[in-house]
């Protein structure tokens, strides 16, 4: 019985045939930082999920720290990303543009000429690496700790990508990626925000960018649009634990709420070997947050569908299920065995281990 799971539902003004989310997942198919018909065929083959949340794409060329990850900051990149938004919405499904700029998470060796490594301050890495096509895994290097004016820059480069997004790109919405330690969460974490202006120090203060980067992309593309991820206690990136952190993400919320945007996406990653997320946060969130909650992170279909039941929240996005299911929707409703993803082509540019996994039966041809 998953009847909550394949319930159709309405996330701001847009319909949803059920309630299972294909999850934000980066693939690093996007030769020159283009969205290209290999990724279209990938993302069509999972147009079965109710909503698909796109992998990371930046809204900058500063924030392009991995190899080979998607941009939709020029009209080029939007027109790529228009392939696999119609490749979706033909199978009836619908697509968020998840807009992530990589801040100190990042190389110069990944990014295009004349871009640079940003962050709130300047806070070196204990021990990450970070990839770099034909160079492997190489130390990075120290950020520029951002100006006021960078800033001011950041927050139009976002809203700037959502208008982008959804006037060409033909999304159904962008999600502002404040989780797992890339900008936003920078700004947002004492670790690695030292500053001593309005945009550091107090709760206030290191969510103002968030903040800004919200109501601008919500006056941009309007609130029904938006939606953020987050991950309290989340431990990638080098992020980690701090004493105000549930004081700061019940205020995170208070003002997503207060912005009206359509929804707030948890990030769990206990099944990844991160340390377990409290309950008393996710229930926060929950309480505090009055529209649309997303739950992710080691989710099968059974518990998937308790936590609805239980009103945890009103979606669950799956990630890894879908790299190697792209019709995991059906093998839910069949019962249906899954297939493992491999992850050893979780990152590598071309089709292998991106566009064929198996269906349960052959795709059909309408
Ligand atoms: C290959 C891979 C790429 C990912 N890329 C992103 C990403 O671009 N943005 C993001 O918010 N999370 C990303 N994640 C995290 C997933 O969205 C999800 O939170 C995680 O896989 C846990 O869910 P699961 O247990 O259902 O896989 C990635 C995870 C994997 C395995």
């Amino acid at each position: 019985m998953k009847d909550q799971l394949f319930s159709p539902c309405e996330l701001g003004n847009t319909n949803l045939k059920n309630r299972v989310v294909m999850a934000p997942l980066t693939r690093s198919r996007a030769i020159d930082n283009i969205p290209n018909s290999l990724m279209a065929t990938y993302y069509g083959q999972r147009a079965g999920a109710g909503l698909i949340i796109t992998e990371g794409t930046s809204p900058s060329p500063n924030g392009l720290g991995y190899p080979r990850i998607p941009g939709c900051f020029t009209p080029e990149q939007a027109r790529g990303w228009k392939l696999t938004t119609d490749a979706v919405h033909e199978k009836g499904g619908r697509i968020f543009l998840q807009i992530m700029h990589t801040g100190r998470v990042s190389h110069p060796g990944n990014m295009p000429a004349g871009a640079e490594v940003l962050a709130p301050s300047a806070v070196p890495f204990a021990d990450l690496k970070m990839y770099v096509d034909g160079k492997g895994e190489l130390p990075i290097p120290l950020a520029r700790p951002m100006n006021v004016q960078d800033i001011v820059d950041v927050v139009e480069e976002y809203a700037a990508t959502a208008k982008l997004a959804v006037e060409i790109g033909g999304f159904d919405g962008v999600e502002i990626h404040a989780a797992n330690g890339y900008l936003l969460e920078q700004f947002i974490s004492p670790i690695t925000n030292k500053r001593d202006d309005q945009f550091g120090g107090s709760i206030e203060n290191r969510l103002r960018l968030v903040r800004n980067v919200m109501e601008a992309v919500v006056a941009a593309i309007g609130a029904d649009r938006v939606g953020m991820r987050v991950s309290p206690y989340g431990v990638l990136n080098e992020m980690g634990e701090y004493d105000s952190i549930e004081e700061t993400y019940q205020r995170l919320a208070a003002m997503a709420n207060d912005a009206g945007i359509a929804y707030l996406h948890t990030v769990d990653h206990v099944g990844m070997g991160a340390p377990a997320v409290p309950e008393s946060i996710k229930r926060s969130l929950r309480d505090t947050f009055n529209r649309t909650l997303i739950l992710s992170g080691n989710y099968d279909a059974i518990e998937a569908e308790n936590d609805l039941q239980a009103n945890k929240g009103d979606l669950v996005a799956f990630g890894r299920p879908f790299i190697s299911n792209p019709d995991l929707v059906e093998r839910f409703r069949q019962d249906a065995r899954l297939q493992l993803p491999k992850q050893d082509t979780f990152y590598t540019p071309g089709p292998v281990g991106y566009i064929d996994y198996p269906f349960l039966v052959k795709e059909s041809v309408s």
